[in-house]
């Protein structure tokens, strides 16, 4: 970060659910201040963090030093690894340590780490504090908040979870430092999708300030991550289960979570199959003639300028389609679509019929 701590000011977002009220803190070098941090929002006083061995090296010196006496448990992250028994893992170090209801769960790495040591901390002992330290731009700007957490089974993704608020968030950029920069990207996509359903400012943001924001300067950076917590946290504060409003946050995601089950979650990064999955709701709102062609145009240049995706051309339309039919967005035998009407705005539309979708994938570059 290219900016001293000392010139920045804390930022301080609330969410507010029916089951709990918490802030999103977010600072530079936040992780310092920590123990203070926890104090603040009540969190248990006996910590155990949950963290990888990757972040672990890069950033567990800090960490240590800011939960002095902190238990740590190092599990794998990465895709592969967000499974029970992952959990397990986990439950295991937790009754060994002798976690109780007087601890608090600290989760400190990307939204793998997020997802699965929050679903540990959802269940053990039918529920134990939870905050989430998120060292991932995904994890920044989308998995810390909102409470989905859980695993995946063999046949299908998120399909094992919960609802289950932390006590708080905390965010610190300086850790996305070290952060490679396919890792950066995948996350800027989700940032994209806020801008693309709620806020023109944003989009128009990270259009402008791209190159600042890749070179991780703070200035640049950190309006971007809060105004990207703020849409979450207000979108969640309005639909905690996702029952109505929250839904317009799967924008990209229909599309997306087929070509990531088509490829076996190997081949994209999740951002960058919901970078496809955006395009191809931008292409079928076009065909509808219900978002002007220079919107579509506006967010295909700014994700391709983003840099490269990984190939798409020989992923099969037919496999996709089956895909999209499972989806979990199928709601009485009905799909539903969140289409943008305009950068900043969405329509959510349960009537897509698949010679439409075949039309959008193939304008995208699938051509298998
Ligand atoms: N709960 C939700 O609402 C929600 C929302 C979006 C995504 N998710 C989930 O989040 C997961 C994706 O999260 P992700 O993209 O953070 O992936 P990830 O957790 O797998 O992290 C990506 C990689 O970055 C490494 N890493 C983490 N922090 C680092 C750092 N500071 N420097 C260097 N390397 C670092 C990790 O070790 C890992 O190899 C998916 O499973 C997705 O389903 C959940
Ligand atoms: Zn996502």
């Amino acid at each position: 970060m290219n900016a001293p701590a000392a010139q920045t000011d804390p930022i301080r977002i609330d969410v507010t659910t029916p089951s709990r009220a918490y802030p999103v803190a977010i600072e530079d070098h936040a992780i310092d201040r920590l123990g203070r941090i926890l104090e603040e929002v009540r969190a248990p006083e006996r910590r155990v963090i949950v963290s990888s061995p990757l972040v672990w090296r890069l950033h567990g010196s800090r960490m240590a030093r800011a939960l002095r006496g902190a238990e740590s448990i190092l599990v794998p992250d990465g895709e592969r690894h967000k499974q029970l028994q992952t959990v397990m893992r986990i439950y295991d170090a937790l009754v060994r340590a002798n976690a109780d209801r007087a601890s608090t769960l600290v989760t400190f790495g990307g939204g793998v780490i997020g997802d699965v040591a929050g679903f540990a901390a959802a269940t053990y002992l039918r529920g134990i504090a939870l905050v989430h330290v998120p060292t991932t731009l995904v994890g920044q700007v989308d998995s810390a908040i909102g409470g989905k957490v859980g695993v995946n089974h063999p046949l299908g993704k998120n399909l094992i979870g919960a609802f289950y608020q932390p006590h708080g968030v905390v965010v610190d950029p300086s850790v996305l430092a070290t952060l490679p920069r396919r890792e950066f990207r995948a996350g800027l996509y989700e940032v994209i999708k806020y801008g693309v359903t709620s806020s023109a400012g944003l989009f128009d943001r990270v259009t402008r300030d791209r190159t600042a924001i890749f070179a991780r300067e703070w200035d640049a950076l950190t309006p971007v991550i809060a105004q990207s917590c703020r849409i979450k946290a207000s979108v969640v504060s309005a639909d905690e289960r996702e029952a109505g409003p929250r839904r317009i946050l799967n924008f990209g995601h229909t599309a997306g979570h087929a070509i990531e089950a088509v490829t076996k979650y190997r081949r994209y990064r999740h951002g960058e199959a919901v970078a496809y999955g955006m395009l191809v709701a931008a292409e079928l709102a076009s065909a509808r003639g219900v978002l002007a062609d220079s919107d579509r145009k506006a967010l295909a240049d700014l994700i391709a300028g983003l840099g490269p995706l990984p190939a798409i051309a020989d992923v099969s339309k037919a496999e996709i389609l089956d895909a999209i039919r499972h989806d979990k967005k199928v709601i009485a035998g009905r799909l539903h679509f969140v289409l943008p009407t305009a950068i900043g705005s969405t329509a959510i539309v349960d009537d897509v019929t698949e010679s439409e979708l075949r039309a959008a994938l193939k304008k995208v570059g699938f051509r298998k």
